[in-house]
């Protein structure tokens, strides 16, 4: 059994071949962590507590001077009886006060994993996964704690969340709701977090951790570009090819708290959990509180390990499974080509281009509907704007099928223009606080996805496009951060549990259309990554990654995107020159290359492009036609990290072929000789480089590697590609 209790040490073993955590429980009542790594074949208790009777310590048991909770390494935390660090829950009596001491009660261990009432989290079949319950009550309130673990039996991962209950008949208030705690051991760690801003997401930022805490959130309403809900600990020497990593990332779309302490004893405590600020939830007698998951993942092989894990994990438990083994089209995205500028006529000569050139999905962008001029106005009308579309949508949508592409549709469907149709006929659908002016964002505001009337009319909105069979694609757009986070529809003192609720009724939304319509591959984005989170991608299984579509930029977004989520997932585009964004021209095919290495689309207009261009964007097609298999579905590993003059190279293999990307940012003279070793190929197999034909052993590229040649150009990419021999 992968989940065991031994009676005698009083201690939970979470055991597969990879890792083990271990659970104590202390004097019949407190959880304590005892290990988590490598799996350990047994566990005999030899890493005893220490336990010492340390100055300004608290005793929670009479008379037990060397038992505090302020220095047990805890399962999680305790509130107002002693452990004074960083908390993962806080609640509120009916009486005003905050203390509460939960017990162990019970445990319950069994095969699979349920669901999580209204949040996404990842699946698995019964076989695949064991379940441990910890039942923690509070005797004087009556309340529940549970923690829930299921540890994955192919792989490093565990997931643990927590469930708060209300079995008294009064009233309680959630004011801090953490989905989980863990206290390891040791102290010298690097924390590694994903960071950024709008059009700049995902840079990685490595620090060693030092006393105190370190903290990374969102209270802006979503999972944010600002801050990835992620973070990894890990070994001082861990690198990509080598090392330990403990990484946590969270399963919500809303604002999140992620963080870590290092204690005076040496203690590091992580805490995940939605964020408590803003936040207060009203718990019922008799009800109960869902905190979403956190996934746990543990790696001896450094930070390309880390990222094996949760590409797999994510492709094959995360998204929704009918996407999971599924091919993804290469699209056209009208938005770079023309803004809000739209027509029929002008709509269906670019898609005689596009099919022509080979691609597979006309994606209309923005500005289809309503009276959508600008980005000022329409937001919640989404019925088509005549002068552009005289003969509707569907007649376009039926254009592009007849030419033998598939059809996609852009909405913002979380939003409402003040000047819209729908802002008249219910202002009340806004998020809004009494007497307080809404604040604008792009000039638009939120609609109360937490009232079951606004969730229904959005489910009905994209039911009535998706059930006319036009519609292949939908990009679920979202453009702004949450304010006035208020709701008429609530009580007053309900008011704190907005922000939650919209996310719940978010996805609420998703998992009605998601489930109606399964065939209907939805592309998440927020601004690019400003909700690229696995809450969203159990619905969606692909995002825009970033609003950022220049090669360069891209070459580092996409390369911190890929700690956690495979190429598959992160849409990229080859757009014009000069950049939007930052003006910059790089080579198409280096452009190429980039859209490549994540989901491969375009954006821009064909028709700008010289008979030689369009020729290549065609070859671009057919060469990623020809190895979808492996771009969509191979393995990727990070072979560099984007340097000092913005040099990076990664790898694709499968059992057939490899390809290896270096892209090589700006070029300099005098740069040391570089060899770039791929690692990771089979060592004992050949590989013949498609073009020269040269046979190598694995081996020899994995050690010796491949010389990267000096190229008097900027933005240059060198690629290598070899077909697998077996000898
Ligand atoms: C933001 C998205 O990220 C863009 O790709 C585009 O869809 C615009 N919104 C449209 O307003």
């Amino acid at each position: 059994m992968p989940i065991q209790f031994d009676e005698k040490i009083q201690c939970f073993h979470l055991s597969n071949q990879q890792i083990s955590y271990i659970i104590g429980i202390e004097k019949n009542c407190y959880l304590t962590h005892r290990y988590w790594g490598k799996a350990l074949p047994s566990y005999a208790g030899s890493n005893q507590l220490q336990l010492i009777d340390r100055g300004f310590a608290t005793n929670p048991l009479p008379e037990e001077r060397t038992f505090s909770l302020n220095s047990l390494p805890l399962e999680t935390s305790t509130q107002g009886n002693g452990d004074h660090r960083i908390a993962n829950y806080q609640i509120r009596s009916h009486h005003g006060h905050d203390v509460t001491d939960f017990h162990y009660h019970a445990y319950i261990i069994s095969k699979g994993k349920s669901a999580i009432p209204g949040l996404p989290s990842l699946h698995a079949t019964t076989s695949e996964v064991t379940t441990l319950e910890i039942i923690l009550k509070d005797a004087v309130q009556q309340l529940e704690m549970r923690l829930i673990y299921t540890l994955f039996e192919n792989y490093p991962i565990l997931t643990r969340r927590a469930v708060y209950a209300n079995l008294s008949d009064t009233m309680v208030a959630l004011e801090n709701a953490g989905s989980m705690s863990i206290d390891l051991a040791e102290s010298q760690f690097d924390l590694i977090t994903l960071d950024g801003s709008h059009t700049n997401e995902a840079n990685i930022t490595r620090q060693a951790i030092r006393s105190g805490i370190h903290r990374i959130e969102s209270t802006r309403g979503t999972s944010s570009p600002q801050h990835q809900p992620f973070l990894a600990l890990t070994t001082p020497y861990t690198s990509e090819f080598q090392g330990e990593v403990f990484a946590f990332h969270f399963i919500y779309s809303g604002n999140f708290i992620a963080q870590v302490e290092l204690e005076q004893y040496g203690t590091t405590r992580v805490q995940l959990g939605i964020h408590p600020d803003h936040f207060e939830w009203q718990l019922k007698p008799n009800d109960y509180f869902y905190t979403p998951e956190v996934v746990l993942n543990y790696s001896t092989q450094g930070l390309n390990g880390m990222s094996q894990t949760f590409h797999q994990l994510y492709q094959e438990h995360l998204v929704p499974i009918n996407w999971s083994k599924k091919e993804r089209p290469i699209l056209l995205n009208t938005w770079e080509a023309n803004y809000f500028e739209l027509s029929e006529q002008e709509l269906i000569k670019q898609a005689h281009k596009a099919a022509e050139v080979g691609i597979e999905l006309f994606v209309l962008d923005d500005g289809w509907f309503g009276e959508r001029h600008t980005d000022t106005s329409s937001l919640g009308d989404w019925f088509v704007n005549q002068d552009k579309f005289p003969n509707g949508i569907h007649t376009l949508a039926r254009e592009v099928h007849r030419l033998g592409m598939q059809f996609g549709l852009w909405f913002e469907p979380e939003m409402i223009s003040k000047q819209s149709h729908l802002f008249q006929q219910h202002p009340d659908w806004a998020l809004q606080v009494p007497s307080y002016p809404l604040t604008e964002g792009r000039q638009q505001s939120v609609l109360d996805l937490s009232r079951p009337d606004v969730q229904e009319h959005l489910i009905t909105t994209l039911t009535d496009y998706l059930k006319t069979g036009n519609i292949d694609y939908i990009k679920w757009d979202m453009n702004r951060h949450l304010t006035e986070v208020g709701s008429s529809f609530f009580a007053t003192n309900q008011q704190k549990e907005i922000g939650h609720r919209y996310v719940l009724g978010l996805y609420q939304i998703l998992e009605v259309l998601t489930t109606r319509f399964p065939n209907c591959l939805f592309e998440n984005c927020s601004s690019g990554g400003g909700r690229f989170d696995p809450g969203m991608m159990y619905y969606m299984p692909q995002t825009w990654t970033s609003d950022n579509s220049d090669a360069l930029c891209r070459s580092i977004i996409q390369y911190g995107y890929s700690y956690l989520y495979p190429p598959i997932m992160m849409g990229a585009h080859v757009s014009t020159t000069p950049n939007h964004q930052v003006g910059r021209v790089t080579p198409l095919e280096t452009r190429g290359w980039l859209a490549m290495s994540g989901n491969f689309g375009y954006e821009l207009d064909l028709q700008t492009l010289s008979k030689e261009e369009l020729q290549t964007v065609h070859q671009q097609i057919i060469f990623y036609q020809t190895h979808r298999q492996l771009f969509q579905f191979g393995k990727f590993y990070r072979l560099q990290a984007p340097n000092s003059h913005f040099a990076s190279g990664w790898l694709f293999m499968n059992d057939e072929e490899a390809i290896a990307i270096y892209f090589n940012g700006l070029s300099r003279p005098a740069l040391p000789t570089n060899y770039l070793k791929m690692h990771y190929l089979d060592n004992e197999a050949l590989y013949e480089d498609v073009t020269t034909k040269q046979q190598y052993s694995g081996a020899e590229l994995n050690q010796a590697g491949v010389l990267i040649p000096r190229v008097k150009e900027d933005f240059y990419t060198h690629v290598f590609h070899w077909k697998k021999k077996y000898s």
